[in-house]
């Protein structure tokens, strides 16, 4: 009887061992650790994907390499407002050639009587004329009430032998030609027909206006500063 139970008893054990291992193996595995792990070292820095390397090693690094940067940020910023700002400083204050050119020295001494000689002025003509003695007592004969823009030759001159102006012609900026056109001595404006005696008054043509005479003074006898 003994024997009987032992063996039922064996047999039943076998029986539920089996069916909970095949129960088992037949379970759903809803862990899904089959899916690829994902990496994302690829978005780490360079100093960073070795895992072997200490966190505390590569903030030092990036310390170091951020002031450096700031450090060379700063003295780029500072070089590039110093260089903004004498920029605007030296701007303040005329150029060195606007200086040079706002005054300008002519001798007279090679300038022939009845010659006229051109200088350049704040980029403007300027005519210099050695009028000879026909040409003052013409121009100081003139009747000036018939003329277009009234002015004395004494008005013009600063001494008679000498006639110093602007030479653009006061209708469209052209240049006149000395010793041109209908008055001996003139001056003629090819442009549109504009005509200028030997004081540089407007005589015939569209010019509205005599020649303009600028700032100047004699420095001595033979020398004047323009400007
Ligand atoms: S510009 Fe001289 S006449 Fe017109």
């Amino acid at each position: 009887m003994s024997s009987f139970v032992s063996i039922y008893s064996r047999f039943r054990f076998e029986n539920w061992l089996n069916a909970s291992l095949r129960t088992f193996s037949s379970k759903n595995r809803y862990a899904h650790t089959d899916l690829p792990k994902v990496s994302f070292q690829e978005y780490r820095r360079k100093s960073l994907r070795n895992s072997n390397v200490s966190t505390r090693r590569s903030f030092d690094e990036r310390t170091v390499a951020n002031h450096v940067m700031s450090f060379v940020a700063g003295v780029a910023g500072l070089y590039g407002f110093k260089s903004h700002l004498l920029h605007y400083i030296e701007g303040m204050g005329a150029a060195r050639n606007l200086v040079a050119e706002a005054q300008v020295e002519i001798k007279l001494q090679n300038i022939n009587v009845g010659k006229v000689s051109i200088f350049k002025w704040r980029g403007k003509p300027i005519f210099v004329y050695h009028r000879s003695q026909a040409v003052i007592e013409q121009e100081r004969q003139t009747d000036v009430t018939k003329l277009r823009d009234p002015e004395t030759d004494e008005q013009r001159v600063k001494r008679p032998e000498w006639l110093v102006m602007i030479g653009i012609c006061t209708h469209l900026g052209c240049i006149p030609i000395p010793n041109s056109g209908i008055i001996h001595g003139g001056f003629y404006c090819p442009c549109h027909g504009s005509h200028f005696d030997g004081a540089g008054r407007i005589r015939k043509g569209p010019a509205p206006t005599n020649l303009e005479i600028p700032e100047y003074r004699f420095l001595d006898n033979s020398t004047i500063l323009i400007g």
